[in-house]
Parts: C-alpha cells; sequence; structure tokens
C-alpha cells in the first residue's frame, strides 16, 4: 500500500525567530541554535556562494562580513547574527552587477585556478585591506593565512589584495 506523503515540518522544536540583513536582502527565519551561519546561507537561503571547505574553522573557504567583520560562517551559530547585516560575496559586486575593484584584481592577477577558496579569499582580502593590514607583502600574507588554497594560487592572491590597497580601491562593501 502507498504511503502517504508526509508533510516535511517548516519549524524545529526549539527553534528561535531571527530577523536580519544578508547583503540588500532582510531574512526572517525560525532558526535551529545549532545550525550553523554557512547552512543557513547555502541550504536555507540558496546563496551557495560561500563555500564549504573544512566545515572546522581550518580553511577560510567560508569567510564573511558581519557589520564589516570577517568570520568564518562554519563556527558561526546562525542565531548570533540576529540584527546585523552579513556581507557575503554575492553582496560585493556592484549595482549593476560590474565586478569590485578587488574581484577584477583576482582576474588581472591569474589569482584563482579552481576557484574554491576564492569567495573567501575576496572577503577576507576586503576585511584585511580595511583594517590596514595590508601595506606590506609579509603582513598581507600574514593576515590572510587562515585563507588557505589547495591550487597554490598565493602568489596572486597576495598581489591582487596589495594592489588594490594601494589604489585605495576597496572600498567598504555595504551589503
Ligand atoms: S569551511 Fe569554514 S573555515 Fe573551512
Ligand atoms: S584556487 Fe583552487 S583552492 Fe584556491
Amino acid at each position: 500500500m502507498a504511503v502517504p506523503n508526509q508533510a516535511v515540518p517548516t519549524t524545529v522544536a526549539g527553534s528561535v525567530p531571527a530577523a536580519f540583513q544578508v547583503n540588500d536582502r532582510l531574512v526572517e527565519l525560525d532558526l535551529d541554535p545549532r545550525e550553523s551561519l554557512l547552512d543557513v546561507l547555502r541550504e536555507r537561503l540558496g546563496m551557495t556562494g560561500t563555500k564549504k571547505g573544512c566545515d572546522h574553522g581550518q580553511c577560510g573557504a567560508c569567510t564573511v562580513h558581519i557589520d564589516g567583520r570577517r568570520v568564518v560562517s562554519c563556527l558561526t551559530p546562525a542565531v548570533q547574527v540576529r540584527g546585523t547585516t552579513v556581507t557575503t560575496i554575492e553582496g560585493v559586486a556592484g549595482p549593476d552587477r560590474e565586478l569590485h575593484p578587488l574581484q577584477q584584481a583576482f582576474i588581472d592577477n591569474d589569482a584563482l585556478q579552481c576557484g574554491y577558496c576564492t569567495p573567501g579569499q575576496i572577503m577576507s582580502g576586503l576585511a584585511c585591506i580595511a583594517e590596514g593590514h595590508a601595506d606590506t607583502d609579509d603582513r598581507a600574507r600574514e593576515y590572510l593565512s587562515g585563507n588557505l588554497c589547495r591550487c597554490g594560487a598565493y602568489e596572486g592572491i597576495i598581489a591582487a589584495v596589495r594592489g588594490c590597497s594601494a589604489q585605495g580601491t576597496a572600498e567598504e562593501v555595504s551589503g
């Protein structure tokens, strides 16, 4: 006998209502307190630009900004972002989808191969410049050291971030 389809519950017992901004979008969700911000972005909001590498805070692929500060979203409980503005790689390009100068600099400097780490590198790169930590190659390397690249595109990544920093073209992204 056929088993009737069962409704998938839309809320989890113990879930918490939450409202926060993601780029230019106001999001209102019931969150399981165990959900990471990374999983909410990718699985519930369909925003797959932010990548899952290790899911353990080791690789930086999942880097986003919360109120302008970079975090690894795999270790950030989604409930913690209530009332904040989250900026992801999808919020970096301009209003007409023109590339941000740092995105263009990654292309110009061959700063990617497979591209899997690139969204996290760009989010960290933007923060690194805004923090004033991209004024020398050594400092840029140090402050981007939490972002791993399996393809070894580090030379181009540092060149892109340093070039953008020197030109003062990494204006704050507001989301
Ligand atoms: S996926 Fe978050 S640090 Fe690796
Ligand atoms: S470009 Fe492939 S992991 Fe960085």
